[in-house]
């Protein structure tokens, strides 16, 4: 798969999105240092070892670079700790400055959850923070669903970038999936 080039000065606004996604009980905020190990285990659940990785990466960055969708969970279980907050329910990750600087990605959506503009929302979250940390461009990276990103931001593909900076798997398992 190709990468893809955007131009963070023409970015489209988050903020209506954001407020749509808010109205519903959704909201897009940078992941914690506290919550690594949870993102981590959830992408790796639902996606791929090495997205799972990279969002730790990510979180340990500074700035960090991983934001996550979450849901209020309205009636959860009475908690002592943190001052009675509601649980978050994670819907959704994404990530840049990653695989390389300047470079978008991995993200995804919960199955169940997608084409209700999360996806979009993370996406757009993310490359207005690169362009914050005075980035021109960004380029999302090993892009799959490439009419998702032409359309979301106006990506267009970069000619000869497959495979691009991006190697085999590394043979082995990490220590956590050994005992399997
Ligand atoms: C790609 C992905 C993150 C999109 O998330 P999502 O929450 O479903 O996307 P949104 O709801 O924000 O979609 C925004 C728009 O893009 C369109 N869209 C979403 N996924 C699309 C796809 N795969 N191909 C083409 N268009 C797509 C939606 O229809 C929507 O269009 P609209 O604004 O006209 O309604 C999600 O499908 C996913 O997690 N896929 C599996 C992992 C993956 O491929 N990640 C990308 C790796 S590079």
């Amino acid at each position: 798969m190709s990468d893809m080039l955007v131009k963070l000065y023409a970015l489209p606004d988050v903020t209506p999105l954001s407020a749509d996604l808010n109205e519903r009980g959704v909201e897009i905020r940078q992941a914690q240092p506290s919550e690594k190990r949870i993102v981590a285990e959830w992408v790796r659940q639902h996606f791929t070892e090495s997205a799972a990785a990279e969002c730790e990466a990510a979180i340990e960055q500074r700035p960090i670079s991983c934001f996550i969708a979450v849901e209020k969970q309205a009636g959860g279980p009475p908690r002592a700790k943190l001052y009675d907050l509601p649980p978050e329910m994670l819907l959704g990750f994404a990530c840049y400055d990653v695989v390389s600087r300047g470079m978008f990605g991995p993200e995804g959506v919960r199955a169940d959850r997608r084409g209700q503009g999360i996806g979009k929302a993370l996406l757009l979250t993310c490359l207005h923070a690169m362009k914050t940390e005075r980035y021109a461009y960004a380029v999302i990276g090993w892009a799959g669903p490439t009419e998702f990103y032409a359309e979301a931001v106006g990506a267009t593909l970069i000619e000869g970038s497959e495979p691009g900076i991006y190697r085999g798997p590394l043979i082995g398992k990490p220590i956590s999936l050994n005992k399997e």
